[in-house]
C-alpha cells in the first residue's frame, strides 16, 4: 500500500541527490577564452598546492569535451624545503601530477631562488624573470594562480599573483586567472558548498534560456565543480604527498571546499 508513494519519492530524490553530489561541472570555454588549443600554466608555490587547492580545475580541464582542447602545464616555484624535505617533496609532486593528469615533460619545480618560508614574500621582478621563459617556450596563453589572499594568506602564495600581474603587463597575449579565496566559514563547508554552487549554476543554466544574466554567464565560465569521482581523484593525488599527511591535513581534505569547487577571477595586469 505505502510502497507506491515511497518509490515515487525515492524516484525523484535519488536522481536529484545524484545530480547534486556526483555530476561534475566545468565551463565550455574557460574564462570565455576561445581557441583551438589553450595552453594553461598552473603557477604554484609549494608541492601539494596543486592537489589541495586546484584539483577541480585540473581535472575539469583534462576532461573537457568542448571544441577548445587544453594542454596543462605546472610550474612550482619552490621545492617546499622549509623542513629540509625538498627532494622528497619534489618526487611527491610528480606522483601527484601523474594522478591529476599533467605530463612529465610539462611540469617543473625550481630549487632556487625562491625559498619556502612562511614569513617571506618573493620579489615580483624575480618571479617574472624566472617564469617568463616557461611562458614563451611553451606558448602558454593562460596562467592560473592564487589570488591576493592566497587561500591561506601564505606570503609565498600571495607573491604569485603579484608576479602574474606583472607578467600580464609584459605579455599582452597572455590571460591570467586567480583562484578566489572564500571566507573561512565557506572554506570548511566542502561538499555543502559544492552543492550550493551546483544548485546556483543549474539555476543559471535554466534561466539562461529565458534571460541571460551577465553574472550567471560569468559564473558559469569561471567555476569548476568536482563530482564524487573528481573528489576521490584529488584525494588520491593528496595521498602521494606522504611526507605531508599529518592529522590536520586529513581534517583539511575532509572539509575543504577547494577539494570540490574552484572559482576564478580574471587578473588584470
Ligand atoms: C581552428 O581549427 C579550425 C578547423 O580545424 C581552423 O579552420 C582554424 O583556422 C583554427 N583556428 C586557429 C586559430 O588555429
Ligand atoms: C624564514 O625567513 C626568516 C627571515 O625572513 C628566517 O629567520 C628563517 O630562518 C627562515 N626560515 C626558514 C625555514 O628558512
Ligand atoms: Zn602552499
Amino acid at each position: 500500500m505505502f510502497s507506491t508513494p515511497i518509490s515515487w519519492i525515492l524516484g525523484i530524490l535519488i536522481p536529484f541527490i545524484y545530480t547534486l553530489c556526483c555530476v561534475p561541472l566545468s565551463p565550455h570555454e574557460f574564462g570565455g577564452v576561445s581557441s583551438n588549443v589553450s595552453r594553461v600554466l598552473l603557477l604554484t608555490a609549494h608541492p601539494d598546492d596543486e592537489c589541495m587547492f586546484f584539483a577541480p580545475t585540473l581535472l575539469g580541464l583534462n576532461n573537457q569535451v568542448s571544441k577548445t582542447s587544453y594542454e596543462l602545464y605546472s610550474l612550482c616555484l619552490s621545492s617546499g624545503d622549509a623542513d629540509g624535505l625538498g627532494d622528497i617533496r619534489k618526487q611527491e609532486l610528480g606522483a601527484s601530477l601523474d594522478v591529476l593528469g599533467v605530463a612529465e615533460d610539462r611540469r617543473w619545480v625550481l630549487d632556487s631562488p625562491f625559498k619556502d618560508n612562511i614569513t617571506q614574500f618573493w620579489e615580483t621582478e624575480q618571479i617574472v624573470e624566472y617564469v617568463q621563459p616557461y611562458i614563451t617556450e611553451n606558448r602558454i596563453n593562460i596562467v592560473l594562480t592564487f589570488d591576493e589572499h592566497g587561500i591561506s594568506s601564505h606570503p609565498n602564495h600571495i607573491s604569485l599573483i603579484r608576479g602574474a600581474s606583472a607578467l600580464l603587463d609584459e605579455q599582452r597575449h597572455l590571460r591570467g586567472f586567480a583562484l578566489k579565496t572564500t571566507n573561512v566559514a565557506a572554506k570548511y563547508t566542502g561538499q555543502a558548498s559544492a552543492i550550493w554552487n551546483i544548485l546556483h549554476l543549474r539555476l543559471c543554466a535554466l534561466l539562461n534560456n529565458y534571460y541571460a544574466s551577465e553574472s550567471c554567464r560569468s559564473k558559469e565560465s569561471l567555476t569548476f565543480i568536482s563530482g564524487l569521482e573528481g573528489y576521490a581523484t584529488a584525494l588520491r593525488a593528496m595521498m602521494r604527498h606522504k611526507s605531508q599527511l599529518v592529522w590536520f591535513r586529513w581534517l583539511y581534505v575532509a572539509f575543504s571546499r577547494y577539494m570540490w569547487v574552484n572559482e576564478w577571477v580574471e587578473i588584470h595586469g
